[in-house]
C-alpha cells in the first residue's frame, strides 16, 4: 500500500472497510481503535453477542473454518482490509482470495496460513531462516511420537500442531506419560487431531511476549518498530498475569530484536505481531508468534502511549506509530469461576479504589470456570508495585450468578 491512506466516512460509498475474523477481547479493542478512526467496521465470529460484535457496525456469526461460508461473506461485504483476530480460520481460502486480488488480508494471508499450524511456522522459523528453537520433531501416531521422544529426550512438551491456550498440551518427564501425553494432545486440537509436535523443554530464566510492529514511514517504506518486552507467567500454557517492562541485558534484547526482525520480514505485510521468546542469560530461543495483538499485550493498555490494539489498527491502515512506554505496567486475567450464561460481576468498586488499577470486562455472553472474563490493570512507578496491584484488583473483582 504505497498511496497515502485516504480515511472514509463509515456507512457511506467512501467507507473504509475492516472485516475482524474472530472478534474476542483482543477484536473487541482492536475494533475501538479503528472507530476512533471512523472506520467501518464488520465483526465476525462463531457465536452471538462475541465482545468484538458488540462495538462493530455490523456482525455476523459463522463458522470461520468453513472456507465457502468465509469466501461467501468477504464477497458479501467487500472489505478493504480482512483482520485474522484467531488462528482458527479456513487461511487457505483467505491465500485463494489474496492470490486472485479480492481480498487483502492482516499481515498476509501467508503469514495466517503458516502461523495457524506449529509446523509452518516452526519450519520457516529452525530450518528457512536458522533461528535458535527448541528441538522438535512431529508424529502422526503413538508408535511415532514414542521414535520421536527417543531422538528429543525429557523432560518434553508434546502439544497438537493446531491448538492454542496451552490446550491439549503437556509436559512430560518418563515413558510411562506419553500414551496419556498422545489422547490429551488427539482430545485438545483443533482441526487435524492426529499431529503434534513434541518439543524439547527449555529450562529459561523468563518468557517475553517482543510486540514488533511493522508499520509505514513518510517514504511509504515499511519500517519495524520494537516495544519493550513483556514479561508474563503462563499456568497450563494459558497466560494469568503479564508486566512490561522486562528488564532484559542488552544482548539478549538485541538477540530477541533480530529474531523478531527476522520472523516478521519473511511473514511481510503491515501490522502488530506478538513474538514469543524464551530468555536464559544471554541466550534467546523463538517460540512461536502471533501475526496480531497478543494476550499477554493487554498490559499495554495502561503501559504505553499507544496499546497494542492501536498500534495495529494504524499501522494496517498505514499510519504511522509510537512504540514509546509510558509507565511500567501489569495486567492480571479475571476468570469467569462459573460455569453459566449472564454473570454478573460485584466489587469492581473496590478494584477500581486501588491505585493506578483499571478494570476491563469483555462482556462475554457466557463464563466458564476457566474462561477469561475480564483483565485487570495497574499502572506504577515500578513493576513490581503494578503487579502487585494487578493481582489485588483481579482479586476484588467477584464474578457471581444473579439469582
Ligand atoms: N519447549 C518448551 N519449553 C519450555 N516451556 C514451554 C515449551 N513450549 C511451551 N512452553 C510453555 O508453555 C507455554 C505455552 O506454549 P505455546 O505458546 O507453544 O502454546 P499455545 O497453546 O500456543 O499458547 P498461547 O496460545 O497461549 O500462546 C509457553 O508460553 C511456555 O511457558
Ligand atoms: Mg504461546
Amino acid at each position: 500500500m504505497k498511496k497515502p491512506t485516504r480515511l472514509g466516512t463509515p456507512l457511506s460509498s467512501s467507507a473504509t472497510k475492516v472485516m475482524l475474523l474472530g472478534s474476542g477481547e483482543l477484536g473487541k479493542e482492536v475494533i475501538i481503535a479503528l472507530q476512533r478512526l471512523g472506520v467501518e467496521v464488520i465483526a465476525v465470529d462463531r457465536y452471538e453477542n462475541a465482545p468484538g460484535h458488540q462495538v462493530a457496525h455490523r456482525a455476523h456469526v459463522i463458522n470461520m473454518t468453513d472456507g465457502a461460508a468465509l469466501a461467501a461473506l468477504i464477497e458479501q461485504e467487500k472489505p478493504d482490509l480482512i483482520v485474522p483476530e484467531i488462528e482458527a480460520i479456513a487461511t487457505e481460502t483467505l491465500v485463494k482470495l489474496e492470490e486472485a486480488g479480492l481480498a487483502r488480508v492482516i499481515p498476509t494471508a501467508r503469514a495466517a496460513w503458516l502461523t495457524m499450524n506449529r509446523e509452518g511456522i516452526r519450519r520457516l522459523a529452525g530450518e528457512t531462516l536458522g533461528l535458535a528453537t527448541s528441538p522438535y520433531r512431529f508424529a502422526d501416531s503413538l508408535e511415532e511420537l514414542k521414535a520421536a521422544i527417543d531422538q528429543i529426550g525429557y523432560p518434553c512438551v508434546i502439544k497438537p500442531v493446531m491448538s492454542s491456550s496451552g490446550k491439549g498440551q503437556s509436559k512430560i518427564d518418563g515413558p510411562d506419560e506419553i500414551e496419556s501425553a498422545w489422547n490429551y494432545a488427539a482430545a485438545g486440537g483443533r482441526v487435524d487431531a492426529g499431529r503434534v509436535i513434541v518439543e524439547g523443554f527449555i529450562d529459561f530464566d523468563y518468557e517475553i511476549t517482543l510486540l514488533t510492529v511493522r508499520s509505514l514511514n513518510e517514504n511509504g517504506d515499511t519500517v519495524t518498530s520494537f516495544c519493550d518486552p513483556i514479561g508474563h507467567v503462563q499456568v497450563k500454557g494459558d497466560y494469568v498475569e503479564s508486566w512490561q517492562p522486562h528488564p532484559m541485558p542488552g544482548a539478549a534484547l538485541e538477540k530477541a530484536r533480530d529474531i523478531a526482525r527476522k520472523v516478521t520480514e519473511n511473514l511481510g505485510g503491515l501490522g502488530l505481531f506478538g513474538v514469543e521468546l524464551f530468555v536464559k542469560g544471554d541466550m534467546v530461543w523463538f517460540s512461536e508468534v502471533s501475526p496480531r495483538p497478543h494476550d499477554t499485550g493487554m498490559v499495554t493498555m495502561v503501559s504505553q502511549v499507544q496499546s497494542e490494539f492501536e498500534l495495529h489498527a494504524k499501522a494496517i491502515l498505514g499510519l504511522p506509530v509510537n512504540t514509546a512506554l509510558r509507565t511500567p505496567g501489569a495486567s492480571a486475567v479475571i476468570y469467569g469461576q462459573h460455569e453459566a450464561r449472564g454473570i454478573a460481576f460485584d466489587g469492581v468498586a473496590e478494584a477500581l479504589r486501588i491505585p493506578g488499577a483499571e478494570i476491563r470486562l469483555f462482556g462475554k455472553p457466557e463464563s466458564f470456570a476457566r474462561r477469561r472474563m475480564g483483565v485487570a490493570l495497574a499502572s506504577a512507578d515500578n513493576v513490581e508495585t503494578a503487579r502487585i496491584r494487578a493481582k489485588q484488583a483481579a482479586a476484588k473483582v467477584k464474578p457471581v450468578i444473579p439469582e
